[in-house]
């Protein structure tokens, strides 16, 4: 079982430093991410912002444990990710990290409330009435008069709706959302934002990429990445 709490990265939720990522094609080495510090604490909500190709999405798929850093150090929760075995890799991002995706990533012949259960049926927390709480989120964002509707037969908001009630059934510390709006007009990317928003007022820590300058009154704090750095905007 990896100990989320040990050490001084209890208050840091995510602890990054000189982290470099390349990809390979062939045998080219193609640098994307230079060389990225950055801290986020627990109960932040912050937005990545910054240009298409800039290594947003490469920098989040290391935050969520989905890719591993060619160099430099990520400390999730207190666990160094380079240092960890695949199995507690796994381990880390099942409990302690909800996603959100411009798509959805909904299964669409499953329901809503199918959907939600998901990430429990591989990865239950013990002691965690999983059945309630599934129905319980579907509530929080609005939707328990469409537990048994598939993805096809709800709007693009109710759809997201689904994805944030599963990003947060193993009770995460985190939530990462990958331009979470991108796909949503503006009155739907609102209400999807207040969600959010009462998340983060009730302790969650968010980490969101976005394009949407309107984003910046929802968060805490904006980290601009460009050319694969940190910059200032
Ligand atoms: N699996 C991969 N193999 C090779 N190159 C990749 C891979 N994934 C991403 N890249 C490259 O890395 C760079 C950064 O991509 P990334 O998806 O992180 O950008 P982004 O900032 O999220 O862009 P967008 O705003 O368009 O989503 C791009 O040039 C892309 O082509
Ligand atoms: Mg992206």
């Amino acid at each position: 079982m990896v100990d989320y709490n040990n050490g001084s990265d209890e208050v840091n939720v995510i602890n990054i430093s000189d982290l470099k990522k390349s990809y390979f094609l062939g045998d080219m080495e193609v640098p994307i991410l230079h060389g990225i510090d950055l801290c986020i604490k627990k109960g932040e909500f912050v937005a990545i912002m910054g240009p298409s190709g800039s290594g947003k999405s490469t920098l989040m798929n290391m935050i969520g444990c989905l890719d591993r850093p060619t160099g430099g150090k990520v400390v999730l929760m207190g666990n160094d990710i380079s240092s960890i075995s695949d199995n507690e890799l796994a381990e880390l991002r099942g409990f302690e990290i909800g996603f959100v995706f411009q798509n959805f990533n909904l299964i669409p012949r499953l329901s809503a409330y199918e959907n939600v259960m998901l990430p429990t049926y591989s990865n239950a927390k013990n002691g965690v009435d999983t059945v309630q709480r599934g129905k319980d989120l579907l509530k929080l964002v609005g939707l328990d008069d469409r537990m048994g509707h598939r993805p096809p037969e709800l709007s693009g908001g109710q759809r997201q709706r689904v994805a944030i009630a599963r990003s947060l059934v193993n009770d995460p510390s985190l939530i990462l959302a990958d331009e979470p709006t991108g796909n949503l007009d503006s009155k739907t990317s609102a209400e999807i934002m207040n969600i959010f928003s009462d998340l983060h007022k009730k302790g969650r820590t968010i980490v969101m990429i976005t394009h949407d300058p309107e984003m910046e009154q929802y968060v805490d704090r904006v980290v601009y990445v460009k050319d694969g750095y940190i910059g200032n905007n």
